[in-house]
């Protein structure tokens, strides 16, 4: 299958994971950047407040047109067991492109649930497989065999 790696990262976990699947599955890749200021402990805290409230943002324009890719592998950080702002907007502007969804995620805990489920409720789509990840196993890079897993059910 066609697939479309689109991520959005604040601090460079998720892009390491998003990079990795792309990688693996040899396919395009699209970060989505968010023009807020999400730097410092402000930002931080503007970030949470956000993705609570379930806003969206201003996300940069996108280069690559998901209706070119049979599938399309969004990751986000977990920010509060929701996902970002930035992935909101992109799958409010997109939504009615995408075929065939899958989903991944990064976070400090363990505690994806939530957050797929989210997503599939939002994106109106089940997804073809998820992918969970901790930020001590991506720092630690011992999440290679996991994205493997996770693109064989994609390929
Ligand atoms: C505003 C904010 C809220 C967060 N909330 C959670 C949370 O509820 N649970 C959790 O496990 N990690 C939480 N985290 C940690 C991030 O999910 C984790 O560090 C992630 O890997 C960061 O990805 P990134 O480097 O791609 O931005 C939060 C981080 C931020 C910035």
């Amino acid at each position: 299958m066609k697939s479309l790696v689109v991520f959005y990262s604040r601090s460079g976990t998720t892009r390491k994971v998003g990079q990795a699947i792309a990688d693996t599955l040899k396919c395009d890749v699209e970060e989505i950047i968010d023009t807020a200021n999400r730097r410092g402990l402000f930002g931080w805290m503007r970030s949470g407040r956000d993705a609570m409230r379930k806003r969206l943002t201003v996300i940069q324009p996108t280069k690559l047109n998901p209706t070119d890719y049979d599938v399309v592998i969004i990751g986000t950080p977990n920010w509060g067991n929701i996902f970002t702002p930035a992935i909101r907007t992109y799958i409010t502007q997109n939504r009615t492109k995408i075929k065939n969804i899958a989903f991944f995620t990064t976070c400090g805990g363990s505690a994806f649930g939530k957050i797929f489920n989210e997503l599939q409720k939002f994106c109106g789509k089940q997804p073809i497989t998820t992918l969970g990840l901790t930020q001590k196993e991506v720092k630690q890079d011992q999440f290679i065999n996991k994205v493997r897993s996770f693109a064989s059910k994609i390929k």
